[in-house]
Parts: C-alpha cells; sequence; structure tokens
C-alpha cells in the first residue's frame, strides 16, 4: 500500500505530483519533496513559499522541516529568506549527523553553499495584503505595527508519505503568522510539534497556532499512540480534544489545532477543533481527493468530500483581485 496526505486545499497539486512518483513505486523521500516543493512554487499560496505573506518588517522568513521515518534523520530551517525550496534545503540537512537544524543567516549560507536556488520569495501581491493590513490599523492603534495581529486561517502545508516499501516521512513548509515578529519560529520546523514520522508506527502533521501545538508536542503525541494501535482517526481526536481541553483549563483559551495521520498500512485520519478543515489524501486505492473536516459537540469529528462549487469558490478566493489599498 502507498498513499499520501496533507492539510489544508493548497496541498492537492502537490499530492497529485507525488501520488505520480509513488505509483510508480518511487520513494516516499522524493514523492513528500515533490509534493511539497509545488506548494511552495504557487505564488497564491499566502502562508507558503513564494508570494506568502511576510512579517512585521515586510520580509518572507520560511520554516520548513523533513523526517524519514526510517532511519529518523531530521532536517530543518527556520527563518530562512530568499530561498524557493526551503523543503528541500531541510532534506538535505537531513543527512548531516550534526548541524541538521539551521536558522536565518546559517541556514541561508549552508543553502547557497550548497547551490539551492536563491529567489526573492517577497511578490507584489504579498506587500498589497501587508500595506493593506497596515493601512486597516491605522487610526485603530499608537503604532500599527505594536497592534498587528497574525493572519488568521490558511497555514502550514504539512504532509506524510507512505511509499510501497513502507517507509514513511513527514514534511513542512510555512511563512508562519502573518506580521509575525522577525525571528519568530512556530511549530513547523519543530520535531514532535509540527511532524513528526516513524515507519513503525505511522507519521503525523499539525497545523495551527505554533505556540499551542508546541506547548502539545502534538504531532510526535499522534504517533505515539498509533504506536499504541489506535487508528489515525482515534489517535489524532484524542491528541487534538486533550490539547485543547488542557489549553482551554489552564490558559483560558486553546488556538487553532487540525492533523492528519497515516499509519503503515495506509489507513488516515484527521481532527481539529475549527470549523470546517479542509485536507487531502490519496492511496493506491483512492484517487486525491479533497475532504472538509468538522468537528462534532461530542468531540469527534466528520467529513465529506468537498463540492466542486466549493473546489472553484476557493480558488477564486485564492485568486481574487486586492482591493482597499
Ligand atoms: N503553524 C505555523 C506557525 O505557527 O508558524
Amino acid at each position: 500500500m502507498w498513499g499520501m496526505i496533507g492539510t489544508w486545499r493548497m496541498a492537492l497539486e502537490g499530492i497529485i505530483e507525488g501520488a505520480k512518483i509513488l505509483e510508480k513505486k518511487g520513494n516516499a523521500g522524493d514523492a513528500i519533496e515533490i509534493a511539497i516543493r509545488q506548494v511552495e512554487d504557487f505564488p497564491y499560496n499566502k502562508s507558503v513559499g513564494y508570494g506568502s505573506l511576510p512579517n512585521e518588517e515586510m520580509e518572507v522568513e520560511m520554516d520548513a522541516a523533513y523526517m524519514d521515518g526510517d532511519t529518523l534523520d531530521i532536517g530543518a530551517v527556520a527563518a530562512i529568506k530568499d530561498f524557493a525550496n526551503p523543503v528541500a534545503i531541510a532534506r538535505r540537512l537531513s543527512r548531516e549527523k550534526v548541524n541538521s537544524m539551521l536558522v536565518a543567516e546559517g541556514a541561508e549560507k549552508f543553502a547557497h553553499k550548497e547551490g539551492f536556488e536563491r529567489k526573492n520569495m517577497l511578490t507584489d501581491r504579498a506587500k498589497l495584503h501587508y500595506q493593506k493590513r497596515v493601512k486597516e490599523l491605522v487610526g485603530q492603534t499608537q503604532t500599527p505595527l505594536q497592534e498587528m495581529k497574525p493572519y488568521s486561517g490558511h497555514d502550514t502545508v504539512g504532509m506524510l508519505c507512505l511509499d510501497i516499501k513502507g517507509k514513511m516521512t513527514a514534511a513542512t513548509s510555512t511563512s508562519g503568522l502573518f506580521m509575525k515578529k522577525k525571528g519568530r519560529v512556530g511549530d513547523s520546523p519543530l520535531s514532535g510539534s509540527g511532524f513528526y514520522a516513524d515507519s513503525q508506527k505511522g507519521a503525523a502533521s499539525a497545523t495551527g497556532l505554533g505556540e499551542d501545538l508546541m506547548r502539545g508536542c502534538i504531532s510526535y503525541e499522534v504517533v505515539r499512540l498509533m504506536g499504541q494501535g489506535l487508528h489515525p482517526q482515534q489517535a489524532c481526536e484524542m491528541a487534538v480534544n486533550c490539547l485543547d481541553k488542557e489549553l482551554k483549563k489552564r490558559r483560558g483559551e486553546a488556538g487553532d489545532i487540525s492533523l492528519v495521520a497515516m499509519n503503515p498500512q495506509g489507513e488516515w485520519g484527521a481532527a481539529t477543533n475549527i470549523e470546517g478543515f479542509p485536507f487531502v489524501v490519496v492511496t493506491e486505492e483512492q484517487k486525491p481527493t479533497v475532504y472538509l473536516l468538522t468537528r462534532k459537540e461530542d468531540g469527534h469529528c466528520t467529513y465529506e468530500e468537498a463540492s466542486e462549487k466549493w473546489m472553484k469558490d476557493y480558488m477564486q478566493r485564492r485568486m481574487a483581485p486586492i482591493n482597499g489599498v
């Protein structure tokens, strides 16, 4: 059995490409890298790669990670600027015995020496989003930059992959929160928080408010639960519900938490504490499909396939002109 699962609708085109590799008996490392690169290259994704939204200093700082579930090799970059495909740099770093997580200038120097493609990741469209947000805040605050709130909505692309030989991988990529502080790092490059993969137990990836996801080491928790025999769906629901409850009890509120998981049999699951979390699945037996997930009162999640209308509206919203600047 082979398969892939990814967070948000934006994963679809990448997962279609990844599946082409997997169905030809390709490996889970190549499939996941191709898939995430596809998302990084599409300029209309507001929170991943080229065209994603900048920090409060109008710089696109990106986080990405890669994990090999056979060897437990991990590579990650954080707060890296001006490189086209952070996930490829993370994968390259995963082959290093030490120094496998690099940040900012250190990550950029490594990427440059290794010949990765440099690119100005700040697009005119992203600048318009930034200027619009600054304008919206003028007059409401003492200084607009102090009061800027993170963009909520689309977030990290996190993917998991199982190949025909049973190897599992996980990878993530994001520009993090819109208007974040320079140097802020979220959960996405952190092993156990934004992702985890163990070919013997399964793999998981998280998306949402990084600061809260880190409090639960939630991706590792899902893999741990699968290792105890839970189905990926049960493991995701249990992990989301426990963290959501704990955060509300101790801190009075919980940020957005959404999860996807897959086990070595290609069974998959997803859970969320928000309304209508989209995710994408493909397996040997199932064509690439976008699902919308909803959490019920009792904490269980239900999902349905996204309608044609939903898919069309999504793309129109993504590519709509930015007014009000
Ligand atoms: N989940 C992405 C971030 O908080 O940066």
